[in-house]
């Protein structure tokens, strides 16, 4: 690879090649958009991960200095660098699952969806990517507005004629991360106890957490309830708010995408019971996505489950949800058809 073997001459890579090659046990992964806010912590944290044994970093900047940075870690992860277009194929080629943190995070004052003109097309073109390059691939999105980009790739897939619904999954992670951390302070429990469903999507009134489901089982005041469900649907805006111009959640996104990630690859293993939430194909609602829990295993989301029972409270909130993804996802649709 250019930007290596320039830099320490062919020998040296030879041989990681050939580690790669030799079947060093583990999975093939790609990080696309892997110099952001999110990619940066992302790539490091997966270059920990000893389930990967080859990290692809592509993006349009700065992807040859990440990758020098990330690939001194004596970690067994073969790290390679793909900068631009050009290189995007060779980023793909052969890998089992691709994360897509790439496109514009949002500043103070905008919503999700104010980055869809921007993220759609960079979705877009990415996908089209992996129809040619790894159609089989597990893809674990990220971009927002992810009520919109997942149907955005759906639709790039179908007309590729690769579109399998298992292995798309818009990671909503970071809603259940920061639900279980903001219940298990109401609750006084250590965080790594807690157990916190959120389905619906990814943005606002679509964040729906179910605090009735919540494990261990427990039971909130009605203010407890409102207030822990705003927290958990406005988490976003809180950090961007904080950040005062410079972005999103970066480290805690980076954390929560990570650990999907990890569940998705322990799936492909063939490990039994792992069960996440993600925003997928479904037809749970009425809506063609929905995020609820999933069995992930070696086909991607290969069951998913019912909402469960619902409280009067989750009803309406289930309500306002679709109302507003029917919208997003119809917006996402029509992007590519139109
Ligand atoms: P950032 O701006 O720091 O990084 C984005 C990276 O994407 C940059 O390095 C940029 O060069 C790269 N990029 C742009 N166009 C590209 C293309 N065509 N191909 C490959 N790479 C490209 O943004 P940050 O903070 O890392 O956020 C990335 C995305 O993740 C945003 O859309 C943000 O809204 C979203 N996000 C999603 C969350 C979720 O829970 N699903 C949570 C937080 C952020």
């Amino acid at each position: 690879h250019p930007s290596n073997s320039q830099m320490e001459g062919g020998s040296v890579l030879e041989r990681a090649n050939c580690r790669a090659k030799g079947g060093a046990p583990g999975f093939k992964v790609a990080i696309l958009g892997a110099a952001g806010g999110i990619g940066q912590p992302l790539a490091m944290l997966m270059k920990m991960n000893p389930l990967v044994s080859v990290l692809h970093l592509y993006d349009v900047v700065n992807a040859p200095g990440v990758t020098a940075d990330i690939s001194h870690m004596d970690t067994g992860a073969v790290v390679r660098g793909f900068l631009g277009q050009p290189q995007l194929d060779a980023a793909l080629t052969g890998m089992d699952l691709v994360i897509i943190p790439a496109g514009v995070p949002r500043k103070p004052g905008m919503t999700r969806d104010d980055l869809f003109k921007i993220n759609a097309g960079i979705v877009k073109t990415l996908c089209e990517g992996i129809a040619r390059c790894c159609p089989n691939a597990i893809v674990n999105l990220i971009s927002n507005p992810v009520n919109s980009t997942v149907p955005i790739a759906a639709e790039v897939f179908k007309k590729a004629g690769t579109y399998d619904p298992k292995r798309l999954l818009g990671v909503t992670m970071l809603d259940v991360v920061r639900a279980n951390t903001f219940v298990a302070e109401v609750l006084g429990l250590d965080p790594r106890e807690v157990s916190v469903p959120v389905v619906g999507g990814h943005a606002g009134v679509t964040i729906l957490p179910l605090l009735s489901q919540v494990k261990p089982p427990c039971s909130f005041t009605k203010e407890e309830t409102e207030y822990l469900t705003k927290r958990i649907q406005d988490g976003g805006t809180e950090v961007v708010q904080a950040k005062a111009g410079a972005g999103s959640a970066t480290l805690s996104m980076a954390y929560a995408a990570v650990k999907f990630a990890d569940c998705c690859l322990r799936g492909l293993r063939g490990d039994a019971g792992i069960v996440e939430c993600a925003f997928v194909a479904s037809q749970v609602t009425e809506l063609p996505f929905f995020a609820t829990q999933v069995k992930l295993g070696r086909g991607g989301a290969e069951e998913i489950y019912q909402l469960g029972p619902l409280n009067e409270y989750e009803r309406a909130g289930l309500e306002e949800a679709k109302k507003e993804l029917a919208t997003s996802i119809e917006k996402g649709v029509s992007f590519i058809r139109k």
